[in-house]
């Protein structure tokens, strides 16, 4: 559902000093998808258009904004002088429009699709022109204070820098989302200053300056204090990374799904798991995945993306699955390496079988597959591009470079050879030259 004369600003410029990284921060990544791709992915619904601010390193951002991200057009600001001057190079895009902008930091990913929508309907039924998304949280240090008067309207924000001792201990803070009514705020950005600790044109001064000019200013307060977490050093990126995946597993529980240990489990968000389908300690599944009903996945497992498993099947200790299809009730139980590979039912593979799908001299990826009971002895490598047909069975210790048609058995390994008392013949010699 998308708002009617909705846009979208995302401040994506500024340094991330702190982060102590060459990357820029917005492109730094939890589950393998940069933060600046949860904020689009929860704002895009809701808008025409989502425009990006870049400055650091804005040829890297715009980049990955272009290949990755529809519907958006990258705006640059330089240098970046704060996020009320971030603000301000939409300006030009936006001169006659007439409608809600909705402006988010591109280092805040935990803030979700529902929340923005009555966020928004909220700062549309109260008649805002401003309206700012706050929270309380247990550690306010770093952001923007919200200071409200006796009546418990909004009046100003005030940073971290500039905060005085009474300031310091309020813990409702700036969650850095605000809806905009554009064509009346849209001079503050021209009137604000940079009179501040960090001699930075502050986005958050656009409240004061509504105020003076007797516009209407909302404070929105949410009760997931979790989704305006911002990310400004690594040690943020590790917490916010932990947030996320425990509230897939928490959803996860409360869908059906067995997991044992919540602390050495993470799950991404985008994949999909059925009920009573068992998750054992250590599992790390990245990526997009579904998996289906009654399955038995770890201890230490490793699912890496695209990889979709139906139901009944075991996926076990020191597996690693990637861009792999697994139908019923097939085992893959210690040790192996499944890629690129579709894998039939009842199918039982072996310890240690490895899928060799890549090839170092073209660069290419081949696929694996393995035929309906089929099974595949211990220890053998598969090179792709290779087909094991229904109930054919691998010998241990094979490497497989041929298509084994349905029902043979395929073998490489060198015949054994027994040499009679090698070891006590060897120990006696070596004696007789003492
Ligand atoms: C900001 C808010 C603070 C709020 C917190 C929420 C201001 C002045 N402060 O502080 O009130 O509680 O976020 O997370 O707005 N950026 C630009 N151009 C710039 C500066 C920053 O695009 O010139 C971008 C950054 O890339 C980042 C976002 O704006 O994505 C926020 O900047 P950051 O420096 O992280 O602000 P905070 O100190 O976290
Ligand atoms: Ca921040």
């Amino acid at each position: 559902m998308s708002f009617k004369n909705t846009k979208a600003i995302i401040l994506a410029a500024g340094c991330g000093k702190r982060m102590k990284s060459e990357l820029p921060k917005v492109l730094h990544k939890i589950f393998d998808v940069e933060l600046l791709k949860y904020v689009y992915n929860a704002v895009n619904n809701l808008v025409d258009i989502s425009y990006i601010i870049v400055g650091h390193q804005a040829s890297v951002v715009e980049d990955y904004c272009k290949a990755n991200l529809n519907n958006i057009k990258c705006l640059l600001q330089f240098p970046q002088k704060g996020t009320g001057d971030a603000v301000k190079k939409a300006y030009n895009e936006l001169k006659d429009f007439e409608g809600n902008v909705i402006v988010l930091y591109g280092d805040a990913p935990l803030i979700q699709e529902s929340t923005l929508k009555e966020f928004v309907e909220y700062h549309n039924q109260n008649q805002s022109i401003v309206t700012v998304m706050t929270a309380k949280v247990d550690n306010p240090k770093g952001y923007g204070r919200i200071i409200r008067d006796d009546n418990n309207s909004l009046i100003k924000i005030v940073e971290e820098k500039d905060t005085n001792e009474q300031e310091k201990i309020i813990n409702e803070v700036n969650g850095g989302v605000y809806c905009l009514d554009w064509q009346k705020i849209k001079y503050a950005f021209n009137e604000i200053d940079c009179n501040n600790a960090q001699n930075e044109y502050y986005l958050t001064d656009i409240i004061t300056w509504a105020l003076k000019n007797s516009l209407k200013v909302s404070g929105y307060k949410i009760e997931d204090e979790t989704q305006i977490l911002g990310v400004n050093s690594k040690k943020d990126l590790a917490n916010v990374s932990k947030i996320l995946k425990d509230k897939v597993i928490d959803n996860l529980l409360s869908e059906g799904v067995t997991i044992y240990d919540k602390n050495t489990t993470w799950i991404s968000p985008f994949t999909q798991i059925e009920p009573d389908t068992i998750i054992l300690p250590n599992v790390y599944i990245n990526g997009k995945n579904k998996i289906g009903r009654n399955c038995k996945i770890g201890p230490f497992s490793h699912i890496r993306g695209n990889v979709e498993l139906e139901d009944n099947v075991k996926i076990g200790n020191f597996v690693e699955l990637k861009n792999a299809k697994v139908k019923s009730n097939t085992n893959i139980c210690h040790l192996s390496y499944i890629g690129d590979s579709e894998i039939g039912k009842d199918v039982n593979i072996g310890a240690g079988t490895i899928t060799a799908n890549y090839n170092s001299i073209t660069k290419e990826k081949n696929k694996t597959i393995i035929k309906n009971k089929a099974s595949i002895g211990s220890n053998s490598v598969l090179v792709a591009p290779v087909c094991i047909g229904e109930n054919a069975m691998i010998g241990a210790n094979t490497t497989v470079t041929k298509d084994v048609e349905q029902n043979n058995l395929y073998i490489t390994r060198t015949k054994e050879k027994v040499i009679k008392d090698y070891v006590k013949v060897k120990k006696e010699n070596m004696e007789g030259i003492k």
